[in-house]
């Protein structure tokens, strides 16, 4: 479980996030929506205690981080898995190496031990073989599923993604979504997933929060987000219809400006 209260966070003096009240309860899959700069890849950073914020509280299961020193957030962490935006292979170690990394990094397995946990967790995406290959050789959605290999060899409790599927064709992205919900049905894995891509969020959220300008605008299902009126967010979630309309401009805060035509340059002088 996730608990974040009244979490601020500034840059440079600016805030970032405002007041940000959330929570991800055990088992859940949690999608975070919301345009550049939002604030959402702040948010996992937050959660893998990379970043503390200036005031405010953050549980991970039950346990206050904030203000926590760096050995006290190593168990912590440990419990936790990150799938990068872009991947983030190492470009000089094979698919096995990558997949075991971390595992041969902490030490405390075997290596026949490692070696099956890799092959597993290659299974599980459905790549066990690219074993040998090196990251150069792969595509980029070969490249999304082993970084998902590599979050899953640790047996993390929670998964954090920053937009898994940026970047794929449709095919790849749907693959990479069924692996997330996969991961949700049968391994009950607490996963929070930021994403830009409306498909990606449909297919695998229990729960959206839609985060604009470091503030929470909505937190609910899929269904209570189709049908939600708040201008912001039915920009963001079509504004090919919102747009579309003679005089809507995008507004500085997310909504929609509508600029009506003056009459002055045809009236009559
Ligand atoms: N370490 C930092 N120092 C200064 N400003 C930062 C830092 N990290 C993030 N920011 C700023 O905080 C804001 C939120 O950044 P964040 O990376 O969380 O956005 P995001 O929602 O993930 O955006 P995107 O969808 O583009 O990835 C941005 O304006 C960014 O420039
Ligand atoms: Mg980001």
């Amino acid at each position: 479980m996730i608990k974040f209260t009244d979490v601020c966070v500034k840059f440079d003096g600016r805030p970032v996030l405002k007041d940000f009240t959330m929570e991800v309860p055990t088992g859940e899959t949690l999608v975070i929506l919301g345009g550049s700069g939002g604030g959402k890849t702040t948010m996992l950073r937050l959660i893998l205690g990379l970043l503390h914020p200036d005031s405010g509280s953050i549980l991970v299961d039950g346990q206050e981080i904030v203000g926590l020193p760096e050995r006290d957030m190593v168990p912590i962490r440990a419990r936790m898995a990150m799938v990068f935006q872009g991947s983030a292979l190492f470009d000089s170690l094979s698919v096995r190496e990558n997949v075991g990394y971390r595992l041969y990094e902490e030490g405390a397995l075997s290596d026949s031990a490692i070696e099956r946990l890799v092959v597993l967790s290659l299974c599980f995406v459905g790549l066990e073989d690219t074993l040998e290959k090196m990251p150069a050789e792969l595509s980029g959605g070969m490249k999304k599923r082993v970084a998902i290999a590599r979050a899953l060899a640790c047996s993390p409790k929670l998964v954090l993604y920053d937009e898994p599927t940026a970047g794929l064709d449709p095919i790849n992205a749907h693959l990479i979504s069924e692996l997330i919900r996969r991961l949700q049905k049968e391994q009950h894995l607490t996963q929070v997933v930021v994403t830009h891509d409306l498909d990606t969020a449909y297919r695998v959220a229990d729960r959206l929060i839609m985060v604009h300008r470091g503030e929470k605008l909505f937190d609910g299902t899929v269904d209570m987000l189709k049908t939600a009126d708040d201008p912001r967010i039915r920009t963001f979630l079509s504004p090919q219809e919102v747009l579309a309309a003679p005089g809507c401009f995008p507004a500085k805060d997310g909504g929609i400006r509508v600029v009506t035509p003056t009459m002055d340059e045809e009236s009559p002088a």
